[in-house]
């Protein structure tokens, strides 16, 4: 079993990992500064820092723990708020993944696990997307987790600091905010509960590839090995459009009235979907949740929290 520092641990999907790692008997630390994330997110008994990525309180961490892995997933998550504050944007995803790669690197830490995204790729019209595809991001978010990347593979080749960067497509599930990446789930499934009417932005027939929270914490714990250094991205392989799943709520919601239509995201990309077929060869691993069963689960949750 390993010391793993899971930075952004108290986040939707961070407090995913940590629950997953406390499962398999690893010992666990969590930094975050609760920017979006929440207490009530951990439901097991780790200690947490209440602190941000680019405080100087950090080394103090790494020297007490001294971590043999760090799950980094603290991040500024929403394209949106990237396009507003870009600086906001880069002080987090981009300084503060360097102060982590610092710290990574002075305290010998085994290896850093990033989460970066499909926004790395842009649009791409040739499905499904391969990890060796160009990359040409068109907003601030897409170019800082870009940045993070290339950080991380210079640190590999200047200080031999090992790295499993893992791209995700779309996640949903249950604790997640409306406002971060694919938090179009949450905000239909919330708003339909309230039966308030979703407006879906753009055409609707835009698709995505939803992938659940679980599979992603499995996908991350697993590059919990010795390793070579890899890019791998993690997604269902599949994709549907926001027409679709906004039918699918309904469904399972109840909800009879349809769908609002308004003007398309900037920054938005079209369609998107990664092919997932190294992650699986590397990792052993497997998205085992279908989106039926996905959706589902995250309904019940948020029906729950009502
Ligand atoms: N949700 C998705 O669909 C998706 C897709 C691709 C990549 N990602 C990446 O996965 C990671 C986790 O995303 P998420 O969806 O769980 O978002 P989230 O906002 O729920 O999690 C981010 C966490 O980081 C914390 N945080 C933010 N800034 C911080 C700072 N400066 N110092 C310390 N903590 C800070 C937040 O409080 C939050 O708990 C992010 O790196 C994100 O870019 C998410």
């Amino acid at each position: 079993m390993s010391k793993v520092l899971v930075t952004g641990g108290a986040g939707f999907i961070g407090s995913h990992v940590v629950d997953q790692l406390i499962v398999e008997g690893h010992e666990v630390v969590v930094i975050d500064n609760f920017e979006t994330g929440k207490r009530n997110n951990i439901k097991t008994n780790v200690n947490i820092f209440d602190i941000d990525i680019n405080s100087k309180i950090v080394k103090s961490i790494f020297e007490y723990f001294l971590p043999e892995y760090v799950i980094h997933l603290a991040a500024q998550t929403s394209v949106s708020t990237s396009i507003g504050f870009p600086k906001k944007d880069a002080q987090t995803n981009i300084i503060g993944t360097l102060n982590i790669l610092e710290l990574s690197k002075e305290y010998q830490v085994k290896k850093i696990i990033f989460t970066s995204s499909a926004a790395v790729y842009g649009e791409n019209s040739n499905l499904p997307i391969l990890e060796s595809y160009p990359l040409s991001p068109f907003s601030p978010y897409g170019l800082s987790k870009l940045t993070g990347e290339k950080y991380i593979k210079l640190y590999n080749k200047l200080h031999k600091l090992n790295y499993s960067i893992l791209r995700l497509s779309n996640v949903y599930g249950p604790r997640q905010c409306e406002n971060g990446e694919a938090g179009v789930v949450t905000k239909f499934i919330n708003q339909m509960i309230k039966g308030i009417t979703p407006t879906i932005e753009g055409d609707g027939n835009q698709s995505r590839d939803f992938i659940f929270v679980k599979d992603v914490a499995n996908a991350l714990v697993r590059a919990i090995v010795p390793s070579d250094p890899h890019i791998l991205n993690i997604s269902s392989g599949t994709s549907i459009s926001i027409n679709c799943l906004y039918d699918f709520l309904a469904k399972l919601i109840e909800y009879n009235k349809p769908a609002n239509f308004g003007p398309s995201r900037v920054g938005d990309i079209y369609e998107s979907s990664l092919s997932n077929e190294n992650a699986k060869r590397i990792l052993q691993w497997l998205p085992a949740i279908s989106i039926e069963e996905g959706l589902n689960e995250t309904v019940s949750y948020f029906l729950a929290s009502q």
